[in-house]
């Protein structure tokens, strides 16, 4: 069976990684020279929404599906009827709308920030009195690794962060003085069996995730997390792996987004589930029952971002992923994973990678 997937990053290649144990062949379509997916397979090199790029995805594969969220719906929904899609674009068409989303959360009763609509100016003032400062403003589209947003901790902020953010569709949120951040990822069959890996906490660091440790030992923030997951699996009758970002706060969870995709935060699960995401989201999309979500024990990430330190290549302990990408700052070129049998060692040799591979950058 060949898989078609959209985006070929890093996580078309850790897919690419998944779908040559399984035996499946993928096929991508991506835009740039080199992309990391490229050693996994075919990669048809063009812009996410050429028409004619898709539809020879379409012809060559038997399923498609995508690594990137930004892609039109519109330019999917053009090749649905030549190819089963999966996830359902429908999700995607929430997830790629702030609004859209917040308000999908809402008719699930998901609890969420309390949030605003942004179309003008004066909208700013109206959203600090409602909603008190700090807030922050976000783009209600193409937002990704904390880009698009202005935090607003003063109201005399309000004109600069109109002149940064003003020229898109907007909303504004709460800012949630969150305890931690967790995400939860689940995957649903075709059959409409639902799995849930055990609950991930995320630190971010200038939006973008730093570290990410499974499982988080708080069994009732677990299942209330699952049962969100779930919620949204079946309402959108979704196929495949999908991430929900949740803010604890006062011992309650607040979603922020969902990602109809494989997700950074779940990386850990390459060697620290029974089943990885990659594997899971595979065997979901083609008609197969997923695998256990059972953690082997106490896993940790570590994302690398903007470089990979030569430390990095040499560690004793730990799992080093390098995509292959250019250097760049901000932009994630690997991640290091860490198994152990308790949480204290975990957070040990996590602790420790990370004070070795920032010393020697
Ligand atoms: N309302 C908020 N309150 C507190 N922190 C927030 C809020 N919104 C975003 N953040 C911080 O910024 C990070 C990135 O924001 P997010 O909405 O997840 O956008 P992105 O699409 O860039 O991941 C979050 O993981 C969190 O750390
Ligand atoms: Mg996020």
């Amino acid at each position: 069976m060949r898989i078609g997937v959209i985006g070929a990053g890093q996580l078309g290649q850790m897919l690419g990684f998944a779908a040559a144990e399984l035996e499946l062949d993928c096929e991508f379509l991506d835009p740039s020279d080199s992309p990391p997916a490229a050693d996994c397979g075919h990669v048809i090199r063009a812009p996410f929404d050429s028409h004619t790029a898709l539809e020879t995805l379409a012809a060559n594969c038997d399923i498609i599906t995508y690594e990137f969220e930004n892609v039109p719906v519109e330019a999917l929904t053009a090749i649905d009827k030549q190819v089963p899609i999966y996830p359902p674009p429908e999700a995607l068409k929430h997830a790629q709308d702030r609004l859209a989303e917040k308000e999908l959360f809402e008719s699930l009763d998901i609890p969420l920030p309390r949030y605003a609509v942004i179309d003008s100016r004066d909208d700013i003032d109206k959203a600090i009195d409602a909603l008190g400062l700090p807030i922050v403003i976000k783009t209600r589209r193409f937002g990704y690794d904390g880009k698009g947003q202005f935090v607003l901790r003063e109201a005399s902020q309000a004109d600069e962060a109109w002149q940064a953010v003003g020229n898109s569709a907007l909303i504004a949120e709460q800012w949630v003085p969150f305890d931690f951040e967790v995400s939860v990822i689940g995957v649903r069959s075709k059959a409409g069996e639902v799995a849930v890996y055990p609950l991930t906490r995320n630190e971010h660091r200038n939006g973008i995730l730093h570290t990410s440790c499974a499982p988080v030992e708080a069994p009732a923030l677990s299942s209330l997390g699952g049962s969100y997951v779930q919620s949204l699996l079946e309402h959108l009758d979704y196929v495949g792996v999908l991430a929900l970002e949740l803010f604890v706060a006062d011992g309650r969870l607040l979603a922020n987004e969902f990602a109809p995709r494989v997700h950074n935060s779940g990386h850990w699960t390459i060697e620290g589930a029974e089943t990885s995401q990659f594997a899971n989201h595979l065997l979901a999309i083609c008609g197969r029952q997923p695998g256990s979500t059972a953690v082997r024990g106490h896993a940790g990430m570590l994302n690398l971002i903007g470089e990979i330190p030569p430390a990095a290549r040499r560690l004793p302990q730990g799992e080093l992923h390098d995509y292959g990408k250019t250097a760049r700052p901000g932009r994630k070129l690997g991640h290091i994973t860490v198994v152990a049998d308790t949480a204290v060692e975990r957070d040990r040799l996590l602790a420790d990678i990370e004070q070795s591979v920032t010393q020697s950058s």
